[in-house]
């Protein structure tokens, strides 16, 4: 069963690869990854300084997904500028995650990943966890700042991680702004924003960063997550590529998001759970499925959703 397939036109040699977020952010997490059956080394989001991130508790695991508020902690984009040429030899696509706080920082670290030794960047303009920075992408001008400097410069191509959108308008609108700028890629989505979960016991949040308000993961948001990768996939076609994510955790779900319209799914909620060993674990029920129902390959059965 032949699994490789592209984003942006770069080779992915299997369909399941991390998500930015969980284990990604040392040089020793990243080798984990290379070792892997992740079809990728995805990076965690950087910002221009190295940050601790959020008070402790940040992150909790629930019953269908997790809860964080980590608040970006990484060594600084400069770091992982040095990984890159450390990463190659795993043969396999490595990916710049960035994070402005600024769009100047987002200039700054798109203009030196593009002279760098990572294949693609994706420019993350959905982090729900800074205080006083609110997502990016939910304010379309701020997006439109920030796309004319990441589009710039540069051969490597670019993407855009997004939030959920719950209206179709807000799909259609960023789907312009991605042609207007020629944006290569787009992965959908991030978690679900600032929301809350509560300890009846102790009768406070479960975290301690923003009052307790923090991003949504996992099984919870994958029917949010097919939505999102289906509208820009309605909207945008052949035009652009697709990460999925969000509440993958087998492949029967990898599968769903493959008829959505994904061409490379990453996994960040069930790789923090189970480690290095799901992205080989999904990538096999994932073949198991695709054989049982007479698919020669992923790229057979993209987009191919059926109507009632
Ligand atoms: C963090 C969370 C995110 O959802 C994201 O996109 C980037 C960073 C964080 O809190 O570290």
């Amino acid at each position: 069963m032949n699994t490789k397939t592209t984003i942006a036109g770069l080779e992915f040699p299997s369909y399941i690869c991390n998500a930015s977020g969980p284990n990604d952010a040392t040089l020793d997490e990243l080798h984990v990854l290379g070792s892997s059956g992740s079809s990728a080394i995805v990076m965690k989001s950087c910002t221009i300084e190295p940050r601790s991130g959020n008070a402790e508790p940040r992150y909790a695991r629930l019953p269908y997904g997790a809860i964080q508020s980590m608040g970006l902690p990484n060594l600084g984009y400069r770091a992982y500028g040095e990984f890159a040429p450390l990463l190659q030899s795993y043969g396999k696509p490595i990916v710049a995650s960035i994070a402005g706080l600024s769009v100047e920082d987002y200039r700054v670290m798109v203009d030196t990943f593009q002279e760098s030794d990572v294949d693609l960047i994706e420019v993350n303009l959905s982090c729900p966890n800074i205080e006083g920075k609110p997502q990016v992408a939910y304010d379309f001008e701020q997006t439109e700042k920030v796309l004319s400097v990441v589009s710039r410069s540069g051969t490597k191509p670019v993407g855009v991680k997004l939030p959920p959108y719950f209206d179709y308008v807000h799909q259609q609108h960023m789907a312009e702004l991605i042609e207007k700028y020629q944006i290569s890629f787009v992965t959908c989505i991030n978690s679900v924003g600032n929301v809350l979960v509560i300890d009846p016991e102790k009768e406070t949040p479960i975290l301690k960063p923003k009052k307790g308000f923090g991003g949504l993961s996992g099984s919870y948001i994958k029917p949010i997550a097919l939505a999102n990768v289906r509208a820009f996939y309605n909207l945008l076609g052949d035009k652009i590529s697709i990460f999925g994510v969000g509440g993958i955790q087998s492949g029967v779900d990898a599968f769903e998001f493959l008829l959505a319209g994904a061409d490379v799914v990453q996994v960040g909620t069930i790789f923090e759970k189970e480690g290095p060993a799901c992205f080989g674990r999904i990538e096999k029920e994932l073949v198991d499925i695709l054989i049982a129902k007479g698919y020669h390959s992923v790229a057979d059965a993209k987009g191919r959703l059926k109507f009632l």
